[in-house]
């Protein structure tokens, strides 16, 4: 056998939002050096791993969340472990005027915004029939209207003049119907058509739009959320061709990618990261309802 590690092994990675103990660099460290980050929801999950990663790479961030607390403990850690710049800010990306705030006190901090990562959301489990119209609603508000309400503000206050990257972070779970899922579903498959429509009309002002859509990845709220330790429990990682779930470095390598010049003749596109799950992964609804209903009864 070669000494070489197969080309499928996972990144190191840390189950906590904290920063990774050791990181092997896979590309130049200097890849985002001099840039300038504004994530959505990147104090936790995905979203902390992704500022970590690009920080890692000489970017400096802005962290914005509806929790305050939460981003500023977050920032403290990723200042530390990297030493670049980060800020955190308080924000509510279904409110604009927040949203504007956030950005405006972004630029004077740094002067520029170079990259836009689209990462906050809501998920839960929940059948068409038990989800309320208010349910429904709040997912595509935080999901799909926050994602133009970012973006949009940031082509006004900045990439429309100076070019700029945006990665919009969304799911497989339209592309077979998953059940349960269908508000989550909805919105990031508009999110992923919204990704399309921009890069059409932005890409003259030199702006680049992606989707990256993550499967099933390890230490999140979403993989908590969505039946992930039952799912484990169960073997389902052996319906995905990769053989198993994806760990958070690995999507921000993803991001990572997307957002540097690596990816200069990209735009437009949704990169799928999930081991080849969508593709062969159940979606039963009989199964998927006896596990919603025993979660249920272990909630109340
Ligand atoms: P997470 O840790 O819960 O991340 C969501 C973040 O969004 C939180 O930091 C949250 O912070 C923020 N947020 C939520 N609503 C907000 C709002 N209205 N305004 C501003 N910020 C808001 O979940 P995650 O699992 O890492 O998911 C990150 C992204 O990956 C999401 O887009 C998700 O749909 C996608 N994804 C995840 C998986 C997975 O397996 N985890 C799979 C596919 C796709 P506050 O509560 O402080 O606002
Ligand atoms: N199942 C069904 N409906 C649910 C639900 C669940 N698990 N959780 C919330 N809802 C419903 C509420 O009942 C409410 O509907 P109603 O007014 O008809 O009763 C509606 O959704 C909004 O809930 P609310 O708690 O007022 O919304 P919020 O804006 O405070 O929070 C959520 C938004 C519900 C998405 C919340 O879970 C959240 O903030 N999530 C962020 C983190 C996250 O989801 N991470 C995973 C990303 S993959």
């Amino acid at each position: 056998m070669s000494e070489l590690q197969s080309l499928d092994k996972a990144p190191e990675d840390v189950e906590t939002d904290d920063c990774l103990s050791s990181y092997t660099y896979l590309y130049n460290p200097t890849l985002l050096q001099g840039r300038m980050a504004f994530l959505t929801g990147g104090g936790s999950g995905i979203g902390f791993r992704i500022a970590e990663i690009f920080m890692r790479h000489g970017c400096d961030t802005v962290i914005v969340g509806r929790n305050l607390q939460r981003v500023t403990e977050a920032a403290e850690k990723l200042r530390a472990a990297t030493g670049r710049r980060c800020l955190a800010l308080s924000a509510d990306v279904r409110q604009p005027q927040s949203l504007i705030d956030a950005v405006e006190e972004a630029l004077k901090t740094f002067s520029r915004i170079d990259i836009l990562v689209n990462n906050a959301a809501g998920n839960f489990l929940c059948p068409a029939s038990s989800l309320s119209f208010n349910a429904f609603k709040v997912v595509l508000d935080i999901d799909t209207m926050g994602t133009f309400n970012a973006s949009k503000i940031l082509f006004d206050r900045f990439f429309r003049d100076n070019g700029g990257v945006i990665i919009n972070i969304s799911a497989t779970l339209s592309y077979k119907g998953q059940v349960l899922q269908v508000h989550a579903g909805s919105a990031k498959a508009a999110i992923d058509a919204m990704t399309k429509h921009l890069a059409v009309e932005w890409g003259p002002s030199r702006v680049r739009v992606n989707s990256l859509a993550p499967g099933p990845i390890s230490g999140t709220e979403g993989m908590r959320r969505l039946g992930g330790a039952a799912a484990e429990a169960a073997g389902m990682w052996n319906n995905i061709p990769l053989q198993r779930a994806g760990n958070k470095t690995e999507v921000a390598h993803g991001a990572l990618f997307l957002a540097s010049p690596l990816a200069s003749y990209v735009t437009g596109t949704t990169l799928v990261m999930d081991g080849g799950s969508w593709m062969t992964s159940p979606n039963h609804l009989t199964a998927s309802l006896d596990l919603w209903s025993s979660e249920m009864k272990k909630s109340k």
